[in-house]
């Protein structure tokens, strides 16, 4: 999506005859928004509708869990039971018709590949490097990588053996560079966060012409359903154009920071179908002698903020820690914990590392939000002033966005 890019050999015009020792390849467009939206061309060795067998189809259930209060949550997910694999170990925590966001701990391999038929997937890496092997090429990835796959894609996620640790989105809508960081040209502006250097397409694309059995498990309408094929999925030979998976590194953002506190959209990262997701990375704090470093109180009159907490000392904030997740509904106000803002005033930085997602409706709660809920966070804002450090001595636990 981010720009053109071209791996193995494509033919020299598109629709033309293009042969591998003599074989006719299969040419297919894999494009959204019926042809007028962004596409990439690809050539197989075997026609990629190509089905011997239909396996299992596993219908999606989501547990819900309806809070009695209307109340901020405060959910500790570092603790959260490992399991699955990179797909299957996908653990739903909260939901809307545009966005499903899970924990995920994979401790198994991959045995078949996986494409998401019916949505964009942001999978956000904690912990954990490998490879994602998709029919584009290869793709490392390592901690702090946002990895974007575009619905179609067909992957598997291969770790190298160390500790994994994802937070996952899911929309069915686009998930893209949020269109004011991009010029008429789709180029990225001088005062976009970051750059196309900054973005990594698939490097190397292995051809496999192995025939077997192999599985592809699906997600279509309303569930998984699993192909079995005889021929190895990623059997292409070249392929170009804007869709693709790509990774990008929340350290490679560029945080923007002013004489006065910058608002929340000034740490957007990506946006989604009534979604956005925002990265806040350790960043100078506003300069003005008369500045208060830390956001005003706000009321989420329209949407919600879940904020995932990936690294810094949240020392500021009772109880949150690596790995905390919080989640401000609608309707009601949120801000820095009392006495907060008087003690930030001096201080020069920040040292957090948090990811937000921003819905512009409600979202819906799984049994395990209620398992990781702390069910007193609510309280905070009536409790004693949070002990902090002085200016500069502990400037690391500012969360700049409650
Ligand atoms: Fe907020």
């Amino acid at each position: 999506m981010p720009f053109y890019v071209k791996l193995g050999d494509v033919p020299r015009k598109r629709h033309v005859q293009f042969r591998d020792n003599g074989t006719l390849l299969t040419e297919e467009v894999m494009g959204l928004e019926g042809f007028s939206g962004n596409e990439s061309i690809l050539y197989h060795l075997t026609s990629p509708c190509r089905v011997k067998e239909l396996g299992d189809f596993q219908p999606i259930e989501r547990k819900e869990w309806v809070p009695d209060e209307h109340r901020p949550l405060h959910m500790s997910t570092w603790g959260v039971e490992p399991g699955g694999d990179a797909v299957t170990g996908r653990q739903l925590l909260m939901w809307n018709n545009d966005v499903e966001i899970s924990l995920c701990r994979p401790t198994e391999a991959m045995e078949g590949f996986f494409r998401n038929g019916e949505g964009d997937e942001v999978i956000f890496v904690h912990e954990g490097t490998g490879t994602i092997e998709s029919i584009f090429g290869e793709l490392a990835y390592k901690p702090g990588d946002y990895v974007v796959i575009p619905r179609g894609t067909t992957y598997r996620v291969v770790a190298s053996g160390d500790e994994q640790r994802y937070l996952v989105f899911e929309s069915p809508g686009l998930i893209e560079i949020p269109r004011r960081y991009r010029n008429h040209y789709g180029q990225l502006l001088e005062h976009a966060p970051y750059y196309h250097r900054d973005i990594h397409p698939p490097t190397e694309l292995h051809t496999h012409r192995d025939r077997g059995e192999f599985h592809v498990r699906v997600r279509v309408r309303g569930g998984y359903q699993t192909y079995v094929i005889d021929y190895h999925p990623f059997d292409v030979v070249g392929w170009d154009g804007y869709v693709y998976p790509w990774t990008f590194s929340i350290h490679d953002f560029e945080p923007i920071t002013g004489r006065i506190h910058m608002p929340p959209p000034s740490h957007q990262t990506f946006q989604g179908q009534n979604f956005v997701i925002c990265s806040f990375c350790p960043r100078k704090l506003d300069f003005d002698p008369m500045s208060i470093p830390i956001p005003y109180h706000h009321s989420n009159l329209n949407s919600e903020e879940m904020i995932y907490y990936v690294d810094g000392n949240f020392s500021s904030r009772k109880g949150i820690e690596i790995g905390s997740v919080t989640l401000h509904p609608s309707g009601i106000p949120h801000g820095p914990a009392p006495g907060l803002a008087e003690k930030s005033i001096g201080m020069t930085e920040t040292h957090e590392l948090a990811v937000m997602c921003d819905t512009f409706h409600p979202l819906r709660l799984t049994k395990l939000a209620k398992d990781l809920d702390d069910g007193k966070y609510w309280r905070s804002w009536y409790e004693d002033p949070t002990p902090v450090g002085t200016a500069d001595e502990d400037p690391a636990g500012i969360t700049s966005h409650f």
